[in-house]
């Protein structure tokens, strides 16, 4: 009886040990059972300008990398309420995780805050909310571009000029720093800013506050935009006047076809690059997905692009002057 009990009872481990491993196989090779799918939500705040354009681009194509994961795509066409209901609606839904791009601080700051309440990461991408809140912060440091402009500027204009500051959109972090940054550059030199005005990044506004700088300045050595099209505009606005061949314009983003093409071309003398920060998204998102614990703060590098260095790729900002041997 005893040694029944005993073949019984080794039988039935063997069985369990059997289905427990025939179930193990079916999960591993069944990718939907072995992978849980994530849905992403993608607040953009507009789509009209190409360095955004392409931002979503290099989200997409990292996403598209991973078959786990699912990117849902919106779009606030530079309307600050819609971008605050997209976020709504994305809590709402229920998404694993949202990535946002600003359009301004203060407003997208109590959305931000109610989706990490609701446990929903947010990675914060290239213009910031206000605080704390969220969990992870990804861009390139707008105030040491700004400062890295500044002091090229400075040298390229022999330490004194007059320059038209053109920035970008006041309420939004990349123009206050930029702003900040390129002040600080210039500080204690006899560069004058004979003009400035928020051409909230939008190159037609920017055309039309040189038009009226150009008017009231017949002497402008250099124009310093917070960003490509912005420059570009001012550059319109020179052309049409008949100026342009007098003046020295400077931008930001760099992207390769738009900044750089510019500064090959010769209509503009520099930019400094704004990476999108898009596949760093997708590579943050995925650690986060996964339950790795990831840095609050990614900063991304800029890079200076000028007709000297334009064909070699640019050159690296803030790189450390080389020390001694
Ligand atoms: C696009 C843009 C870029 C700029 C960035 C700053 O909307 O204006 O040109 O570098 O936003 O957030």
């Amino acid at each position: 009886m005893q040694k029944t009990i005993g073949t019984l009872r080794k039988a039935t481990i063997l069985l369990c040990t059997l289905l427990l491993s025939a179930a193990t196989v079916r999960a591993a090779d069944d990718p939907a059972v072995a992978s849980k799918t994530f849905t992403i939500g993608m607040s953009q705040c507009n789509l009209g300008e190409p360095w955004r354009v392409q931002m979503n681009a290099e989200i997409a194509k990292a996403a598209k990398q991973h078959p786990e994961l699912k990117v849902v795509f919106k779009d606030a066409q530079n309307d600050t309420l819609k971008q605050r209901a997209h976020i709504e609606e994305f809590v709402s839904a229920g998404v694993d995780l949202i990535i946002v791009s600003p359009k301004e601080a203060a407003p997208l700051t109590p959305p931000v805050a109610r989706a990490v309440d609701a446990k929903i990461p947010v990675i914060v991408l290239d213009r910031r909310v206000l605080g704390d809140k969220y969990t992870c912060f990804i861009g390139a440091d707008n105030k040491a571009i700004g400062k890295a402009a500044g002091e090229w500027i400075l040298q390229k204009l022999g330490g004194k000029g007059k320059v038209v500051e053109l920035k970008g959109l006041m309420t939004s972090t990349p123009g206050q720093d930029r702003n900040a940054g390129f002040r600080e550059g210039i500080k204690g030199s006899q560069i004058e800013i004979v003009f400035e005005a928020d051409m909230k990044w939008l190159e037609p506004d920017a055309r039309k506050e040189m038009e009226s700088a150009l008017a009231r300045f017949d002497k402008i050595d250099l124009v310093y935009a917070h960003n490509d099209p912005g420059a570009h505009g001012a550059w319109l606005a020179a052309k049409a006047a008949g100026r342009e061949k007098n003046i020295l314009f400077v931008g930001i983003d760099a992207l390769p076809h738009e900044g750089v093409m510019y500064v090959k071309q010769g209509v503009l003398t520099a930019t400094f690059q704004y990476p999108t920060g898009g596949a760093e998204a997708i590579d943050i998102a995925l650690r986060i997905l996964k339950g790795e614990k990831v840095d609050k703060e990614i900063t991304l590098g800029s890079r200076l692009f000028t007709k000297e260095n334009v064909d070699a790729g640019g050159e690296p900002i803030g790189s450390p002057a080389p020390g001694p041997k």
